[in-house]
C-alpha cells in the first residue's frame, strides 16, 4: 500500500505520519508531499528517512491512498488530478465536505456509506467529529431533536502562527505575528473562522451543516457557538440535547460507556471530568459531567473533549483509510 501525506510538513501531516507509525498503517511506501520549498526535506518515519516531493511527482508516482491537509485551494486543485490518476484521496479540508457527490466520514457513524467508487473522501471539521462520535449512538437509541453546543477551542486548531503568538503573549511579547485579530493569552475570543451574513460564524454554520450531514438526518435542529481560547491539547465542548423520548442517566452513561472510540470520565466524587490536558496525544473521544438538564424534558447536559489534531483530524482521516483497507474499498 503506497501512502502519500500531502501536507507532510505541516501541523496536522506531522501527526498523520505520526499515527499511521502509532498505529502499524500496512504500508509498504511513503511519500511526503509539501510545497516547492520544502521540496528535498527529509522526513523521518520508523527510523527510516524519505525526501518530499511535489504534487506532480506524487499523482505521477500514483498513490493507492493520498491523506491531504494543504489547505482547501490545494486541495481544489490537486486531489481531483490524485483521483484521477486512481489515488484515493482523504482530505482535511473544507473543499468537499458540502459537495453532495461526496461523503463526510467519522468510521464508527457512517463508515458505512463509503463505497469503491469514492475516490475523493472528507474529513469532517474537528469540533463536528468529537460531537457527533457522541451523538450517534444516543439518536439511534432516543432520537435526537435539537442540540445546542457551546466550544472551547485550542489554538492548535489554527495552526503552527496561533500557537507561537499565545506563547509570545505569554512571555510578553505583544507585538510579534499575530494569527487572530485580538489577544489569545488570557483572553476568550468569540470568534472562529469569518462571520457569514446570519451572524455566525463559518465555524459555527460548518457544525451545523456538517453535523446533520454525517448523522443523515436533516431534522435535527443544531445551534453553535464556537470559542477559542488559550488552551493547547483539545477542544472541549458543553453539549445541550434535547431527545424525542425519555431516558435514563445511567444507560446514556453505559450506552456511551459501550461505544467505541469514547472514554467516559464521569466521578464527580473524585472530581474526574474530561479536560484537555489529559486528552492531548489519545485517540478518543472523552465525555464526562452527564447529568440532566432539569429546565427541559428529555434533555441532557454532558462535557465533550477530543485532542482536535488526533480524533478531530489526523486519527479520523487514518481511521478511514483503516476503514477502506478493512472493507477491501482500496
Ligand atoms: P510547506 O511546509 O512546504 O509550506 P499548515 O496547515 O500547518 O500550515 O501546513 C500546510 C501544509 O500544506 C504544509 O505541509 C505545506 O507545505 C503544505 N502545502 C501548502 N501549499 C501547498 C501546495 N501548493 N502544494 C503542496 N503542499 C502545500
Amino acid at each position: 500500500m503506497k501512502i502519500a501525506v500531502v501536507g507532510a510538513t505541516g501541523l496536522v501531516g506531522t501527526v498523520m505520519l505520526k499515527v499511521l507509525e502509532e498505529r502499524n498503517f500496512p504500508l509498504t511506501e511513503l511519500i511526503p508531499v509539501a510545497s516547492e520549498k520544502s521540496v528535498g526535506k527529509e522526513i523521518t518515519f520508523k527510523g527510516k528517512k524519505f525526501k518530499v516531493v511535489n504534487m506532480e511527482t506524487a499523482i505521477a508516482m500514483k498513490p493507492d491512498v493520498a491523506l491531504f491537509s494543504a489547505g482547501g485551494n490545494t486541495s481544489l486543485k490537486y486531489a481531483p488530478l490524485f483521483a484521477e490518476a486512481g489515488t484515493t484521496v482523504i482530505d482535511n479540508s473544507s473543499a468537499w465536505r458540502m459537495d453532495p457527490s461526496k461523503k463526510l466520514i467519522v468510521p464508527e457513524v457512517n463508515g458505512h456509506e463509503l463505497s469503491i467508487d469514492d475516490k475523493i473522501i472528507a474529513n469532517p471539521n474537528c469540533s463536528t467529529i468529537q460531537m457527533v462520535v457522541a451523538l450517534k449512538p444516543l439518536h439511534d437509541k432516543y432520537r435526537i431533536k435539537r442540540v445546542v453546543v457551546s466550544t472551547y477551542q485550542s489554538v492548535t486548531g489554527t495552526g503552527v502562527k496561533a500557537v507561537a503568538q499565545m506563547m509570545n503573549e505569554r512571555k510578553g511579547i505583544l507585538d510579534g505575528p499575530m494569527a487572530y485579530p485580538h489577544q489569545i493569552d488570557l483572553n476568550v475570543i468569540p470568534q472562529i473562522d469569518v462571520f457569514e451574513e446570519n451572524g455566525y460564524t463559518k465555524e459555527e454554520m460548518k457544525m451545523i451543516k456538517e453535523t446533520r450531514k454525517i448523522m443523515g438526518d436533516d431534522s435535527i435542529r443544531v445551534t453553535a457557538t464556537t470559542v477559542r481560547i488559550p488552551v493547547m491539547g483539545g477542544h472541549s465542548e458543553s453539549v445541550n440535547i434535547e431527545f424525542e423520548s425519555e431516558f435514563d442517566v445511567a444507560e446514556i452513561r453505559s450506552i456511551l460507556e459501550k461505544t467505541e472510540g469514547i472514554i467516559v470520565v464521569d466521578d464527580i466524587a473524585n472530581l474526574k471530568y474530561p479536560m484537555p490536558k489529559d486528552a492531548h496525544e489519545k485517540d478518543e473521544v472523552f465525555v464526562g459531567r452527564i447529568r440532566r438538564d432539569e429546565s427541559l424534558p428529555n434533555t441532557v447536559n454532558m462535557w465533550i473533549v477530543a485532542d482536535n489534531l488526533r480524533k478531530g483530524a489526523a486519527t479520523n482521516t487514518v481511521q478511514i483509510a483503516e476503514f477502506l483497507l478493512r472493507k477491501e474499498l482500496i
